[in-house]
């Protein structure tokens, strides 16, 4: 069934310094044809003049609801949309969204979009520290669990001149955003799986079997695949750092559960990055309750695994389909990797250093050998973390678009 295009979206800017980007975005929406309504908070009519945007818009602006020329203009507004973009969106607009607050025209219309569920996109903008906040990221989790899509926010000059997380989106990537919506695509373009972190392996009731990853590496995949617009899920077992912020997180303690969630979300994805360190060795039984101490040793029996990347082979084996592996090693790194290139069915695979100074478990920085099936070896000096993880979605992100040709 082919939908037809989405038209009709309803702009809300809130106060914050990023609205000076809203009018790029407005000619962008114009010259292709769609219809715009805007919708300013108080706050934001303080940063810039309602008469800019009507001068662009051609078209009054929405501030008050109680103005008389509509009572109902929270309802009539909303009833007219078929999208809703906030632009930018401020962490005091998140905050509200997330609890149904709606204290005015701005909040009571998008709680209304979130009722009738037409597509809702969301552009924060904010210093680092407060997109950073723990509320910021409990409500940004919340709206994505009520259907909001992300857009943004990136790495880069915030308003305070510092170079960090909460930049907004510029108006290029949210006008690619909103034409995907529009052309009946609700999903992200493409859906990317990342494992993160390490699994934990029950001895019995308290003691468990673990390594060291921090997952920070697949924290940095995450974060840099929502930040391309891709629709992220992320699995992971224990994480030392921070989880990801705006992507779907599953939790998946062994390396049972992590193949579970992996297989049933990778049924519909479009790429796979395994970042996580899955256990190889598992105890073969979990004992009840917690063994007793008893002076003496004890005998640990451990059995295989299951193998993610072989049990998945099958699912992963259709055209279009991207999988990235990691390979952890003390020596010969590229030979193994190659190895298990091959072995492990992958079309590239990142291989780092465990026993090197900045690069591997728990480290901020990488170093790597990039390897494809293809044949293809690239060979990383040490940079942080998210600077790799760019690097790897890049990459992905080409080897999709090549096989969408
Ligand atoms: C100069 C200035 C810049 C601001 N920039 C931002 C911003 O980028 N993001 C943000 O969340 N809040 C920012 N604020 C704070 C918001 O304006 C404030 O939280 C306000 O209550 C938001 O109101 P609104 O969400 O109703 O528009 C800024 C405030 C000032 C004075």
């Amino acid at each position: 069934m082919v939908l037809a295009p989405l038209k009709r979206i309803l702009l809300v800017g809130s106060g914050g310094i990023a609205l000076v980007k809203l009018p790029a975005l407005i000619r962008m929406l114009r010259r292709q044809g769609y219809e715009l309504r805007l919708v300013l908070t108080e706050n934001a009519a303080r940063f810039i003049t309602p008469l800019t945007f009507e001068t662009l818009l051609d078209h009054p602006v929405y501030i008050d609801p109680f103005a008389r020329r509509d009572n109902l203009l929270h309802i009539g507004l909303r009833k007219w949309a078929e999208m809703a973009v906030l632009v930018p969106g401020t962490a005091n607009m998140i905050a509200k969204l997330a609890h149904g607050i709606a204290d005015d025209l701005a909040s009571a219309v998008l709680l209304g979009a979130g009722g009738t569920a037409i597509p809702r996109i969301v552009c924060p903008a904010m210093n680092d520290a407060m997109w950073e906040a723990p509320a910021t990221r409990r409500n940004i989790e919340q709206l994505i669990r009520d259907g909001w899509r992300m857009a943004g926010p990136v790495t880069g000059e915030l308003a305070c001149g510092d170079d960090a997380p909460g930049r907004m989106a510029e108006p290029e990537e949210i006008f690619r955003v909103i034409e995907s919506l529009s052309a009946g695509d609700k999903r992200a373009p493409y859906k990317i799986v990342i494992t993160a972190g390490a699994t934990e392996e029950d001895i019995d009731a308290v003691r468990c079997i673990t390594n060291h990853s921090s997952g920070r590496m697949g924290a940095a995949l995450a974060e840099a695949a929502r930040e391309r617009f891709m629709d992220v899920v992320c699995i992971h077992g224990a994480l030392r750092v921070p989880p990801p912020q705006g992507v779907r997180l599953i939790e998946a303690r062994s390396a049972r559960a992590m193949l579970q969630a992996v297989q049933s979300e990778i049924a519909d994805a479009n790429a796979l990055v395994m970042a996580a360190a899955v256990a190889d060795f598992v105890p073969d039984v979990k004992a009840a309750g917690k063994i007793k101490k008893s002076g003496s040793g004890m005998d640990l029996h451990l059995v295989p695994a299951p193998d993610i990347l072989l049990e998945t082979r099958a699912l992963r084996a259709r055209a279009g389909f991207h999988t990235t592996g990691f390979a952890l090693e003390s020596d010969a790194l590229a030979e193994y990797a190659q190895e298990k290139l091959a072995a492990k069915y992958l079309d590239a695979i990142v291989a780092n250093p465990c026993s090197e100074p900045g690069a591997g478990f728990g480290s901020e920085t990488n170093r790597a050998v990039y390897l494809t099936k293809d044949g293809a070896r690239e060979d990383w000096p040490t940079m942080p973390k998210r600077e790799m993880a760019d690097r790897i979605l890049d990459r992905v992100l080409l080897a999709l678009s090549e096989t969408k040709k």
